[in-house]
């Protein structure tokens, strides 16, 4: 049997199941979310003089071979198969079994690993991401990650406007209306109430805010990176792009990166030892570029969505398929989002959301 490729997320994860409908049309298996808790698989690892190996045995195949692993949004094993009293003891031993597994990465899977565990956890900081990037000698925005007012309202003084970013995305549900609420970004200026005792309760991010002309994000997989400018149709940048890029408003276009920007992209994702990264930039009215941050687990098909010109799920398909950051789209057929948007799989993925609550954005 072909080796497969892994993918450790959700079934129902939008990207995953996207893949996985991809790299089934160039017959390639594919598992996602391996069942480390159930009874239909078997997993050893084994440390002796020859160091440490591991076998394994899935319905897929009978050893730890593969072309790839994508470390997606790895879901926490759930145990099926114990009492309810044993499941607390029994999900920390396959949870902590699997931690263990994904330190080793490459060593025990010998396979392309987009991203390792360990780069990719570490990738998620975003403080080290500014180190590096400055580093680099990249653009950025001065920032402060604080639960000091002084310290924002000195911020807010040097720049006039400055913007709130959190750290993580996050959502509730209203008890009264039912909708799922989402936080957004928040502009603060000279008039903005900072009490002291409220921004003392949760650190937050303020950084100086650029009038922006337009937003780039830049998908990078592999040795391909792929640059597309956001707007509005009014010519606009928007505060916040997020909740509004597949509106009829946004307007994006594929875009040319300077070279220098190439390779300062590259370079931070070499250090951060990542193969595949979101890059958010912002470019002003006078021309220059600036680095927000990178998600080494970004979203990136609403971008083919809207451009369905740009190969995102082919170059994604084409690297998982090889097992080679250098790889050539040529690695995978001509398979296209707007196709699998039309298949069977994405209706099964689309009827498990079925039932989850509207998210309103907080801004609109
Ligand atoms: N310094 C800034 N000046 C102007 N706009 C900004 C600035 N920082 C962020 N934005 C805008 O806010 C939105 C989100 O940006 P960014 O990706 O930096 O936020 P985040 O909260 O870190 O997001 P993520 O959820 O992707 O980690 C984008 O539309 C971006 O243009
Ligand atoms: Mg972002």
């Amino acid at each position: 049997m072909e080796s497969p490729v892994y993918i450790l997320a959700e079934w129902n994860e939008p990207h995953s199941a996207a893949l996985k409908w991809a790299l089934e049309k160039n017959k390639i298996p594919v598992a996602i979310a391996p069942d480390f808790s159930g009874l239909a698989s078997r997993f050893t690892a084994q440390v002796d003089n020859a160091g440490v190996s591991f076998r394994m045995t899935t319905a897929l195949h009978e050893e730890n071979r593969a072309r790839s692993v994508w470390f997606r949004r790895p879901a926490e094993p759930q145990p099926s198969h114990c009492l309810d009293a044993d499941k607390q003891f029994v999900q920390r031993q396959w949870t902590y079994f699997q931690k263990n597994l994904f330190h080793l990465n490459d060593s025990i899977i010998p396979a392309l690993w987009a991203n390792r565990p360990g780069a990719a956890i570490a990738a998620e900081s975003k403080l080290l991401q500014l180190q590096i990037a400055h580093a680099l000698d990249m653009n950025i925005p001065e920032l402060v990650v604080t639960n000091h007012a002084a310290d924002v309202r000195r911020i807010i003084k040097k720049y006039g406007k400055v913007i709130f970013k959190t750290f993580h995305p996050h959502s509730w549900q209203s008890a009264s209306n039912g909708n799922i609420y989402d936080i957004g970004v928040a502009l603060l200026d000279a008039d903005s109430e900072l009490p002291e005792e409220s921004i003392a309760v949760c650190p937050g991010i303020f950084q100086r805010y650029i009038e922006k002309a337009f937003d780039i994000r830049v998908t990078v997989i592999g040795q391909h990176m792929f640059a597309v400018r956001i707007l509005k149709q009014s010519g606009d940048a928007y505060l916040d792009w997020r909740q509004h890029v597949l509106g009829k408003e946004a307007v994006m276009a594929a875009v040319q990166l300077p070279s220098e920007w190439e390779a300062k992209i590259r370079a931070l994702m070499n250090r951060l030892g990542i193969v595949i990264g979101c890059v958010d930039l912002v470019v002003d009215g006078d021309g220059n570029m600036f680095f927000l941050e990178i998600n080494q687990a970004g979203q990136f098909l609403f971008v083919e969505e809207k451009l369905p010109d740009v190969p995102l799920l082919r170059a994604m398909t084409a690297m998982l398929a090889s097992g080679r950051h250098d790889y050539s789209l040529t690695d995978s057929l001509d398979v296209r989002f707007p196709d699998y948007k039309s298949s069977d799989a994405y209706e099964r993925v689309m009827e498990s959301y079925a039932d989850s609550p509207l998210i309103v954005s907080l801004e609109e």
